[in-house]
């Protein structure tokens, strides 16, 4: 194990660029390289999707440990800062192991999902829903380090036929909708909605309409607070060069970024 002090000199280091690889089972990830993007904290950002594997978010614990791992040996070829597991379902199970495996600062999207919930939230009574695939709602991660921060009142939910409906581009409409309901019909309003899923901004406006009162925590915004919070990353590059890497398919990967990003 690294310890942090290393982690955090080499990204307060002063140098020419700052690389990020950033990873998701898919083309999900792009919507948190999307508020990378918009912040302009890195210099270059390596994204490598595992299209050929995914969906992580309905594998068992172990297999996405070693996919992560392997996702690691990737990285590996680009001289990168830091590893961003996008995917909620890796930042569920795997963020241990890929710390233990690499000398990289390794960073999941979990915790910094918490602490922009705590910097949001004035009470610990707030209610809260964290919405995510099976994997990272069985992982109980979310709930585990909220319940550390003192927060009680937490229900989780599995809306699995989101992640399809989003790959379809179903972002609006009936589909959409009866879905929404399928799975929120009976839930009571909470205050917060963790979107601990990749794919779940790409529909956070219906989610809003069906809780309006509701403030929704998404993890792009969260992993770019999380850095600038947490490991001081202030500075801002005028441009960021983003390469794209799919384990299949990388021109489909190539045009949902261009409609995505
Ligand atoms: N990227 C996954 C996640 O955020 C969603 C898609 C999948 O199941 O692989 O958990």
């Amino acid at each position: 194990m690294v310890p942090s002090h290393y982690h955090d000199s080499v990204l307060k280091a002063e140098k020419v660029g700052l690389r990020a690889g950033v990873f998701d089972s898919g083309v999900g990830g792009l919507t948190v390289v999307k508020s990378l993007l918009e912040h302009r904290l890195f210099s270059e950002i390596i994204y490598f999707g595992d299209t050929a594997r995914v969906p992580y978010g309905v594998k068992d614990k172990n297999t996405i440990i070693r996919y992560s791992l392997e996702a690691l040996e990737f990285f590996k070829n680009f001289d990168v800062d830091i590893m961003i597991a996008a995917c909620n379902s890796v930042s569920a199970y795997a963020i241990q192991e890929l710390r233990q495996a690499s000398t990289l600062q390794v960073s999941g999207v979990i915790e910094p999902g918490v602490l922009a919930l705590k910097n949001k939230a004035l009470s610990k009574d707030a209610r809260i829903l964290i919405l995510g695939t099976r994997a990272t709602i069985e992982s109980k991660k979310y709930e585990r380090l909220l319940k550390k921060e003192g927060f009680t009142h937490i229900e989780s939910i599995a809306p699995s036929l989101f992640v399809p409906i989003v790959e379809e581009g179903l972002y609006e409409g009936s589909v959409l909708e009866t879905t929404i309901e399928h799975y929120f019909k009976g839930v009571k309003e909470p205050d917060f909605i963790i979107l601990g899923c990749t794919h779940f901004p790409l529909i956070a406006p219906a989610i809003s309409r069906y809780f309006p009162h509701a403030t929704l925590i998404h993890s792009g915004e969260a992993i770019v607070e999380y850095l600038e919070q947490s490991r001081q990353m202030t500075r801002r590059f005028d441009k960021t060069d983003l390469k794209l890497f799919a384990s299949e398919n990388p021109d489909s990967l190539k045009k949902t970024a261009a409609r995505w990003l």
